[in-house]
């Protein structure tokens, strides 16, 4: 039988409501003992769990539990397969259950507005369509096993640098498309049990107390049902923040809140029933974890194997001449540099886990009988050169028939709190693979980094294996795909860029501490890159495989559309090569429309295809309104323009196969009111108003005998444009054509009178 919960709230005191609200410690919610409100534990999240026993830290100082570390997110959103994502979630559900853990504090897919943010590798993508479909999977998988999740850090928040309190500057339109877009798919599709609430402001108002984003967007239009959850002390004022929509305020934060709380509520300024809410939402989901709370067995062994077959499907073949890769277990194989020994298989910081195991590339190989030669070259957490160490890897590498770099970002460089620096690898990394390389045709760099990295060195080497931060099991996987076991099939969730200069909100990241401006707008990763048509060093959705496919038959169910109605989109794919691999194909939209500034291109659908040699089959992808759409801001809503539209296929968004044109109608108009400064140039793009234009003023007043029937809007306006009226305002009317001010101001009317009906 469902709970009461309504009755439940109905027996507490007001003190034990104002309680409720906030958390007994640092991991737990309170308890209501008198009336059988149980303890529940929340626990970071999101690629394992690391639940803290003693002494409780949000930055991941302190040891929590031996646990499973996954993929870090940068890893796994390069898989682009949701259905690896949801079943990493079923495992990392279980993992909550064994450990009577509530909800785990993840997926976070704030977007990666610039290579530099810290905490990048805990975060998806720069496109936040990819970022919500992967975090609608994941979360899909863990609330499978009746675990919560906390939707991570709502938002606008893409940096460290003063993260708690910094103001985010930017437009709503941005804020809609870009950094909105993946918290809705997620919250839309697959409902997370609780959203976490972020440090930072937006545009001058804390995101824990801004009811336009905790109560009007993520309730009212998208939904939402479960509860908001402060990030770890960010509260500024506890009772605008229940007002805004914040339900839980995490961790204890010493006291004074609740009495806040209380106070607020007995003085008259908080309501009640807002206390009442917020308490029913917490308590829904309480209930929702205890009353379906399943004993499951945490086998950190059989788990281990499942991180190594999410990191085989996620790591992503760069470049590949040669054929270097996979490599031959006959050939004499060198292994250079320390990370091969010590691999980076996760960031620092809160998500930190505390693995039960970790396999290197070398204990992995000689685990499975390979002879390789051993290098240390380079030390694996400091920038510092070492002659004799490079001497000696130049020599190892000079001997053997390949050699494996394996290259990367020191702990150090990258993580939670604080934001790189440059985009490079440390200069003695640098050297080394230069060195080498010069001495060695057959090098291969694999790199451990949870975000982008200048290669100086790009065309001196044969092939990169970007493998991010792989988790525990990295090792196994490294060997599978460097042998080719595995076929690779991850594709870029990111562009790498050729040089930090390059990069969109460059001059804009991270502010000056207090605030910081995002003057990019729209412009974010690839969208500005195409968009400024410039050279990046590999596109976002690049990726290799040992095989190649081909692209056919593209198929759109129809020509033309309404807004109301929806597309679906077909393409052949063929495995043309000899071994079996995997596909990414990426589906992107171009506006053709010109109705407002947008990206060239942007992604709307994505399929992964697991294909053997000479096999086709077809991925399908629909396509609703909202895929054309862009935010209109007078609207107050999606919009997608009447007009032309291409559906472009790609394996990378660099790599475009196949292109069809489609025709949208749009039921809903754009909102328009006709004033004394509308210009003719407007009055000619509205379908609903070009007619009278034509007539009432290019014929009555500019002795124009427009052909009504045959004019374009756009022949229409290279007349007006020629004559240099195209952009005048309507006063100019009876300021320079002598028409009555009367007249005028009854046309406008008149046009105002078409747009109502
Ligand atoms: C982080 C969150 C994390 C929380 C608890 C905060 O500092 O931003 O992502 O869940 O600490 O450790």
């Amino acid at each position: 039988m469902a709970r009461d919960i309504a009755a439940l709230v109905k027996q507490l005191s007001l003190e034990e409501k104002t309680r409720l609200c906030g958390g007994e410690d640092f991991w737990h919610l309170r308890t209501v003992e008198r009336l059988g409100i149980p303890q529940v534990m929340v626990s970071d999240g999101p690629h394992g769990l690391r639940k803290q026993k003693d002494t409780p830290d949000h930055l991941g100082h302190n040891d929590s539990i031996k646990a499973v570390c996954f993929p870090a997110a940068c890893a796994t959103a390069s898989s682009f397969d949701k259905d690896l994502l949801f079943s990493m979630g079923e495992k990392l559900g279980e993992e909550c259950q064994a450990e009577n853990v509530s909800v785990l504090l993840g997926p976070a897919i704030n977007i990666k507005r610039s290579p530099l943010c810290g905490r990048n590798f805990e975060y998806i993508s720069e496109d936040p369509y990819l970022a919500g479909k992967s975090a609608a999977a994941l979360i899909k998988g863990i609330q499978s096993k009746n675990v919560g999740t906390s939707l991570k850090h709502f938002a606008a928040n893409n940096q460290e640098f003063f993260r708690t309190t910094v103001d985010t500057i930017v437009d709503e339109r941005t804020l809609r498309e870009i950094y909105l877009t993946g918290f809705e798919i997620a919250v839309k599709e697959a409902q997370p049990w609780t959203v976490m609430c972020s440090y930072n402001r937006i545009n001058g108002l804390h995101a824990s107390e801004n009811p336009w984003l905790l109560t009007q967007v993520l309730r009212d239009e998208w939904g939402f049902e479960g509860f908001v959850v402060s990030d770890w002390y960010a509260v500024n004022d506890r009772v605008a923040g229940l007002k805004a929509g914040l339900d839980l305020e995490m961790p204890y934060s010493g006291g004074h809140n609740d009495k806040a709380l209380l106070e607020a509520v007995k003085n008259g300024t908080l309501a009640e029933s807002v206390l009442d809410t917020a308490v029913t939402r917490i308590l829904t989901k309480v209930f929702a974890y205890v009353d379906n709370h399943k004993p499951a067995q945490f086998d950190r062994d059989k788990d281990h194997e499942q991180t190594a077959a999410v990191e085989k499907e996620s790591a992503v073949l760069l470049k590949n001449e040669a054929q270097a890769l996979p490599l031959q277990k006959e050939q004499r194989i060198a292994f250079i540099g320390a990370f091969a020994e010590k691999p980076r298989f996760q960031g620092g910081g809160s998500s930190h886990i505390n693995a039960h195991k970790v396999t290197s590339a070398l204990a992995a190989a000689k685990a499975q009988g390979i002879p390789v030669q051993y290098a240390y070259g380079f030390s694996a957490t400091e920038d510092k050169e070492d002659p004799a160490a490079l001497e000696y890897a130049v020599k190892v590498a000079q001997e053997a028939e390949a050699a494996v770099i394996f290259a990367g970002l020191p702990d150090i460089i990258e993580s939670e709190g604080y934001d790189r620096e440059t985009m490079r690898l440390p200069a003695c990394q640098n050297t080394l693979i230069s060195a080498v390389a010069a001495v060695q045709p057959n090098t291969i760099v694999v790199l451990h980094n949870g975000s982008p990295v200048e290669m100086p060195w790009i065309n001196q080497v044969r092939s990169v294996l970007e493998l991010y931060l792989g988790g525990q099991a990295l090792g196994e996987a490294t060997l599978s795909l460097l042998f080719g076991q595995t076929n690779p099939s991850g594709k870029l969730a990111e562009t790498f860029p050729l040089r930090l200069e390059d990069t969109p909100s460059y001059g804009n990241f991270p502010g000056n501490g207090r605030s910081v401006q995002y003057t990019e707008g729209i412009f974010v990763g690839y969208r500005y890159y195409d968009y400024r048509k410039m050279p990046v060093l590999f596109p976002f959705g690049h990726g290799l495989s040992y095989t190649t496919f081909s692209y056919s038959n593209l198929k759109l169910d129809k020509s033309a559309l309404k807004d109301t109605e929806t597309l679906t989109v077909t393409v052949d794919i063929t495995n043309t090569g000899k071994r079996a691999g995997k596909e990414i194909v990426q589906l992107y939209l171009e506006d053709k429309t010109g109705a407002a500034l947008r990206p060239i291109r942007e992604l709307k659908g994505f399929e992964k295809l697991s294909l053997t040699p000479g096999e086709t089959k077809t991925a399908t992808f629909t396509l609703d309104k909202r895929s054309f759409a862009w935010y209109h801001t007078g609207l107050g809503d999606w919009y997608a323009a009447s007009g032309a539209y291409d559906i472009v296929i790609g394996a990378s968004s660099r790599d475009l196969r196949l292109r069809a044109a489609v025709q949208l109608t749009a039921t809903v108009p754009p909102p328009f009111r006709v004033d004394w400064n509308t210009t003719m140039d407007a009055l000619l793009k509205d379908p609903r108003t070009k007619e009278k234009a034509l007539k009432d003023i290019s014929e009555r007043y500019f002795n124009m005998n427009a052909d009504l029937q045959g004019i374009t809007a756009l022949g229409a306006a290279a007349i007006w444009l020629e004559r240099g009226y195209l952009e005048s305002p309507l006063r100019n009317l009876y300021m320079t054509r002598g028409v009555p001010y009367e007249d005028v101001a009854r046309l406008i009317d008149e046009f105002n009178a078409l747009l109502e009906n």
